[in-house]
């Protein structure tokens, strides 16, 4: 079994980074820069020049806990749900420079809601040369933990994501998610249970990845999640591309309640992406 999981890795990844490196990507310009002094820059000369400068990462508001930060494309009307948010306008400067880029080139772990794990090929990393080239220069390993969050618990034998023993996974979850999931995860020794007593003990169970060595995540969605994350006082940067086309299920934005603090950065699209908005932006309360 797992070696057909390996086999199908292999095409995976061979599909990924052709994507990534076939895909054209028209450079963001910038309209606004305007980081903390505390902020974490990082970038290489390719990513520099299609960014158009460093992309900054701020520092966790407590050291007891990993800087996170929410990633998301939204409608031109300000929708996130759709089955493929690439429907939305982000367009590909976005999927492979900013998603599968420079929001997790940094990042120790990717963090997903169930229903944004769907699909069986599914595994969260960065695939362009040079992002993996920088990755390895900031020392971390090729592939970002995964950590799926869920509470009534998921079927495990179905995905790719949790049958790949050298990629960790954790699951964050409750006692009755844990159960439902145990025999499975008893049988894959590189998946591990991250039990919250109640669904909103996220600062706890953040803490506790901490203590295991994760100093960052990407959290990529969905809303729900996000909202959960927002509430929580978890997250510290928010990387926000607007797309060009209406569309997504209407009425989902980011989060209802707001949450838009400061602004970091802003950069526009450029040649066929004119129109795409870039932003990275701190949640309310952060400046
Ligand atoms: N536009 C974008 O950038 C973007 C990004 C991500 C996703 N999406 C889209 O958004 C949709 C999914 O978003 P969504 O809001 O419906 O779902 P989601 O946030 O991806 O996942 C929600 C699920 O996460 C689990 N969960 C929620 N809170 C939790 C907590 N405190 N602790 C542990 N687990 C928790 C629960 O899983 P169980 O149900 O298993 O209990 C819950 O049903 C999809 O259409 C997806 O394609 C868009």
């Amino acid at each position: 079994m797992q070696r057909e999981w390996l086999e199908r890795f292999q095409e995976f990844v061979a599909r990924k980074t052709r994507l990534a490196e076939t895909a054209p990507l028209p450079p963001y310009r910038t309209e606004l820069n305007d980081p903390d002094e505390n902020a974490l820059a990082v970038g290489n000369a390719w990513t520099n020049r299609l960014f158009d400068g460093p992309f900054y990462l701020s520092p966790a508001a407590t050291p007891l806990r990993p800087a996170c930060s929410l990633v998301f494309v939204q409608s031109s009307d300000g929708n996130t749900s759709a089955a493929d948010p690439g429907v939305l306008g982000g367009g590909n400067t976005d999927t492979h420079l900013i998603y599968e880029g420079l929001s997790r080139v940094a990042a120790d772990a990717v963090l997903a809601g169930a229903q944004t794990v769907h699909g069986s090929e599914v595994m969260f990393s960065v695939w362009h040369p040079q992002l993996i080239d920088l990755r390895m220069s900031l020392g971390l390993s090729r592939h970002p933990v995964q950590i799926v969050a869920t509470l009534r618990g998921l079927e495990i034998a179905d995905s790719m994501l949790f049958n790949l023993s050298d990629i960790p996974v954790v699951l964050l979850t409750v006692a009755s998610g844990a159960e439902q999931m145990s025999h499975a995860v008893k049988l894959r020794p590189w998946i591990t249970l991250l039990l919250m007593e109640t669904p909103g003990d996220l600062r706890a169970a953040f803490e506790r990845l901490r203590s295991t060595g994760i100093a960052r995540i990407s959290c990529i969605g969905g809303r729900t999640l996000a909202r959960h994350l927002l509430d929580a006082g978890l997250i510290d940067d928010v990387y926000l591309t607007t797309g060009r086309n209406t569309g997504g299920e209407p009425g989902t934005p980011l989060a209802s309640a707001p949450w838009r603090g400061g602004t970091v950065v802003r950069k526009g699209g450029t040649g066929v992406e004119q129109g795409v908005i870039f932003e990275h932006l701190l949640p309310c309360g952060r400046r």
